[in-house]
């Protein structure tokens, strides 16, 4: 193979190797984009397994903090939840050595999970 193509492929890998670990937002809002609804919302949940380390309307795990009472508190001091929709960006952005992984979330699966956790939080367990 002559020098020039070898040199396109590896430029070519590198570029989707880069998509792949690092997908930038604007390609993860084409590829991931889904009805910002709390019914979807509950789907990625169960997909992401979110509840493997919290606790969501009573149920799952404890090895995070309890989604319930974070996204209570959150309604009162940051109706926006500018703060949970950085942390669903990229958890490691907001703390370096959080154990909660990025899940590459889009802005419309974070809107449907949020929308999800305010209706789990808000129902009587
Ligand atoms: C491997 C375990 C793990 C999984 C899976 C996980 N998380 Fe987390 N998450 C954590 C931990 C631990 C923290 C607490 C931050 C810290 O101290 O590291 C956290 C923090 C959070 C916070 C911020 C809470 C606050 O106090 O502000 C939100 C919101 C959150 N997680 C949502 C989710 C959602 C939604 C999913 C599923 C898409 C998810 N997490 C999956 C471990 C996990």
């Amino acid at each position: 193979m002559p020098k020039g193509v070898v040199a396109i492929v590896v430029v070519l890998v590198m570029v989707v190797l880069w998509l792949v670990v690092s997908p930038p937002r604007s390609l993860l809002n084409i590829t991931k984009s889904v009805e910002p609804t709390a019914i979807v919302g509950g789907e990625l949940t169960e997909q992401y397994g979110c509840r493997g380390c919290h606790r969501i309307g009573g149920e799952g795990a404890l090895k995070g903090p309890d989604l319930d009472e974070v996204v209570r508190r959150q309604i009162e001091a940051d109706p926006a939840q500018v703060t949970l929709r950085l942390w669903l960006r990229d958890p490691r952005a907001i703390k370096s050595s959080t154990a909660m992984p990025n899940f590459h979330l889009s802005d419309s699966e974070i809107e449907a999970i949020l929308l999800y956790l305010q209706e789990e939080a808000a129902s009587p367990e």
